[in-house]
């Protein structure tokens, strides 16, 4: 069977992004019949991006029905949160000792805050946590624990599932031995970045997203209020360079995205534009939407499909820690 995993981190509310990058392909993937799937919430990777123990336990909870709502399957997916297997940390350990920092210090996240840091004027690595810097190896650890074939995600998370196959590389060739399946990202071409509403990529960073789970009436308000350039109606609009097309696009079957693309060439208003990308996505949404309210409302539940989720899962990530250590000469736990 081919396994596929993915993460989601913990760290604020789902939005589109994540929904269309992540967790609409993989329930799909999850349903073809060579699957073996896990997926998971990465709550010590929540860590690295806030210190408020609230917002960490409601995105858990929020993150968890999401899944759940959009037709995760827990019998047939093994569906855990991170922070319930304690092999992920220790491989984590094992994978540190084996990376090379310079691999590190290219690391996309960890750059982006030095040059923030260095544009302000301030010493290059302020504030910057080790835990920043360390993420892409407890990310290794997580996907290189269950031997991952594919890695659905979105495109800004490449360069992370590139360095999981060279440290999990170097692993296997310094203890001589197959330890790790190198795993392969699966991107989706017309989902790969989503913009958010100021036309960045849509993320919690820069606080521009568009929250999965808005009531309707939210949600177009939201759509609404992405930005366009100032074309009137009547002028053609470029489709390639819009936001409002590119998350169009990422709704809509190749039919619809082709009928769209020819009401731009012919001057198809923003708002009638925005208004068709509404009714797109609410009815995508809203049939998920009751069922997320009704998860939301039961967190024993979901507490309890976690719990047995990382029970089974331990079962397979346990043997391999025993191989590893091992491997690398120390005890195996009894
Ligand atoms: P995170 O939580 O930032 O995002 C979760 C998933 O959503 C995708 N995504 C997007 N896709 C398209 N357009 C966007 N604007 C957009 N914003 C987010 C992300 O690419 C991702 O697939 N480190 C990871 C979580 C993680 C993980 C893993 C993923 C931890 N361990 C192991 C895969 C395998 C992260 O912070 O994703």
């Amino acid at each position: 069977k081919r396994r596929i995993l993915t993460g989601i981190t913990t760290s604020g509310t789902p939005h589109l992004g994540n929904y269309v990058g992540a967790i609409r392909p993989a329930i799909a993937a999850s349903r073809r019949a060579d699957a073996q799937s896990f997926y998971f919430l990465a709550d010590y990777h929540a860590l690295i991006k806030t210190g408020d123990p609230a917002r960490v336990q409601q995105s858990t909870l929020e993150i968890a029905a999401s899944w759940l709502a959009c037709g995760l399957d827990p019998d047939s997916v093994h569906f855990y949160r991170q922070s319930d297997i304690p092999e992920i940390p220790e491989l984590t350990w094992f994978l540190t000792c084996v990376t090379a920092k310079g691999l590190l210090n290219r690391a996309h996240a960890y750059k982006a805050a030095v040059d923030q840091n260095s544009a302000a004027g301030e010493d290059a690595d302020a504030g910057i946590t080790a835990g920043l810097y360390m993420y892409p190896v407890l990310m290794a650890a997580d996907i290189l624990i269950f031997n991952a074939h594919e890695v659905p995600v979105g495109r800004d998370q490449i360069q992370h599932i590139e360095m999981a196959r060279d440290i999990g590389q170097r692993f296997n060739h310094l203890y001589g031995g197959d330890y790790f399946t190198l795993p392969e990202a699966r991107i989706e071409e017309n989902v790969a970045t989503l913009p958010g509403t100021d036309g960045r990529k849509m993320s919690k960073s820069y606080d521009n997203t568009i929250p999965l789970w808005l009531p309707a009436k939210d949600l177009r308000k939201a759509i609404l209020g992405i930005v366009t350039d100032s074309r009137a109606p009547g002028e053609p609009k470029d489709p390639d360079s819009s936001n409002i097309f590119a998350i169009y696009q990422a709704f809509a079957s190749a039919e619809e995205t082709a009928a769209m693309r020819r009401a731009f060439a012919d001057g198809i208003a923003w708002g009638e534009a925005k208004q068709a990308l509404f009714e797109r996505i609410d009815a995508e949404l809203a049939p998920m939407r009751e069922r997320y309210e009704a998860l939301v409302a039961e967190p024993e539940r979901i507490e309890k499909l976690l719990l047995d989720g990382a029970r089974r899962v331990r079962e397979i990530g346990t043997p391999l820690l025993r191989r590893l250590r091992t491997a690398v000469g120390i005890r195996p736990l009894d």
